[in-house]
C-alpha cells in the first residue's frame, strides 16, 4: 500500500500507457517510472525521492546506495531526499530525526501529467498527529518533479496554520560520480562558507570544490549555478536554482562511509552531494496562508 491505495490501485488511476506507471521498486515499495521526454526516471512515494534520470543515451545522473534499506520509516540512501523542516540535526533536540521527517515516510502520489513532451509528477505530504509531536505546526508540503531532457525539481510549502512558520530545507541531490577524487566543482569560487568538518568555522572557497577528503561545506549567499564537471565520465552536470540561497556539497570520504550501515564501504567514491537549500541564517519564514517554492532544475552535457 502506498498513503494513497495499493499499487494497482494507484496505478490505475494515475498511469499514462506506455509513458509513467506506478509499479513496486526495491523492498517492493512504490515508485513511478516514467520513460518520456527524451529520458527515462523514476520517483518513490517514500520521501518523494527521485532515484533516477537518464536522459536519452547517457549513464545515470543520479547515485543511489546498493546498501541501502528500501524500508518507510527510513530515508532512501541516494537519490534525491528532501530535509525538512530542518537541516542536519534539530535545534536542541539531538534525538528528533536528521534532516527532519518527511524523507523517511511515504508521500501521497496526487497527479502525473503531460507536460509538452516532459511528465510531471506531483506528491505531497503535510501536519497530522505524528508530526506535531516533533514539530508542532500545521503545513502542506507538495514536491513536482518533472522528468525530460531536464530534470526539475520544485519544492513547495505551504504554511496552513494560523502562526508564522520558521523552516530548513533541502533537495539533497547526489549525483553519480566516475571518480570522486577527479571531480571539480565549479561557481563557488569566493563564496563564504562554513566548514562542518572544522567545527562550522567560516571560510572562503578559493576556484573549484574538488573531494579530497570528508567534505561538508554550507555555502552562504549563494544563488549561482553549480556545474559538477567529471573527467572520467566525460560529463558536466549543471544545477540552477530558483528561490535558494544555500548550496551544500557534501562528501563522507573514507572512515565515515565505512561507519554508515547503508553505504558500502567503497562507495563514497561513486557520488557527490551537491544540495539546494534554505538552511541557517537562510531559513524561510512563512506568515500564516503563505507559499514558498524551492527549485532546481539539473541538465547534463557531455564534454
Ligand atoms: C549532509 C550534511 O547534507 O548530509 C552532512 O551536511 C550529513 O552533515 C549528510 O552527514 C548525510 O546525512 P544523513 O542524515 O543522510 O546521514
Amino acid at each position: 500500500m502506498g498513503a494513497n491505495g495499493t499499487i494497482e490501485e494507484m496505478n490505475a488511476k494515475f498511469g499514462i500507457a506506455g509513458i509513467a506507471r506506478v509499479t513496486a521498486g526495491n523492498g517492493g515499495l512504490p515508485k513511478v517510472a516514467v520513460t518520456a521526454g527524451g529520458c527515462a526516471g523514476e520517483v518513490y512515494l517514500l520521501g518523494a525521492t527521485v532515484t533516477s534520470w537518464k536522459p536519452r543515451g547517457q549513464d545515470e545522473v543520479v547515485f543511489v546506495s546498493g546498501a541501502t534499506k528500501w524500508e518507510n520509516g527510513r530515508a532512501i540512501r541516494g537519490g534525491v531526499p528532501i530535509c525538512f523542516p530542518w537541516f542536519g540535526n534539530k535545534a536542541g533536540d539531538p534525538k528528533a530525526p536528521a534532516h527532519g521527517f518527511v524523507r523517511a515516510k511515504p508521500w501521497a502520489l496526487d497527479r502525473i501529467a503531460q507536460n509538452g513532451g516532459a511528465v510531471t509528477v506531483s506528491l505531497s505530504t503535510g501536519s497530522d498527529e505524528g508530526t506535531k509531536k516533533l514539530w508542532p505546526a500545521e503545513f502542506r508540503l507538495i514536491q513536482r518533479v518533472t522528468f525530460g531532457a531536464e530534470l526539475t525539481m520544485e519544492l513547495e510549502m505551504t504554511n496552513s496554520g494560523p502562526a508564522p512558520l520558521g523552516f530548513e530545507e533541502a533537495l539533497h541531490t547526489y549525483f553519480h560520480a566516475g571518480d570522486v577524487t577527479q571531480v571539480r566543482v565549479h561557481g563557488l569560487d569566493g563564496i563564504h562558507y562554513l566548514d562542518k568538518t572544522d567545527g562550522n568555522r567560516e571560510k572562503v572557497q578559493q576556484g573549484d570544490v574538488t573531494i579530497a577528503k570528508e567534505t561538508d561545506s554550507v555555502y552562504l549567499d549563494t544563488s549561482s549555478d553549480v556545474e559538477v564537471r567529471d573527467p572520467v565520465l566525460r560529463r558536466r552536470i549543471r544545477v540552477s536554482k530558483q528561490n535558494s540561497l544555500v548550496t551544500v556539497v557534501w562528501n563522507p570520504w573514507i572512515e565515515k562511509a565505512k561507519a554508515m550501515s547503508d553505504l558500502g564501504d567503497e562507495e563514497w567514491k561513486q557520488f557527490v552531494c551537491v544540495e539546494t537549500c534554505n538552511v541557517g541564517k537562510h531559513a524561510v519564514t512563512l506568515a500564516s496562508g503563505e507559499q514558498h517554492r524551492m527549485k532546481a532544475v539539473i541538465q547534463l552535457a557531455q564534454v
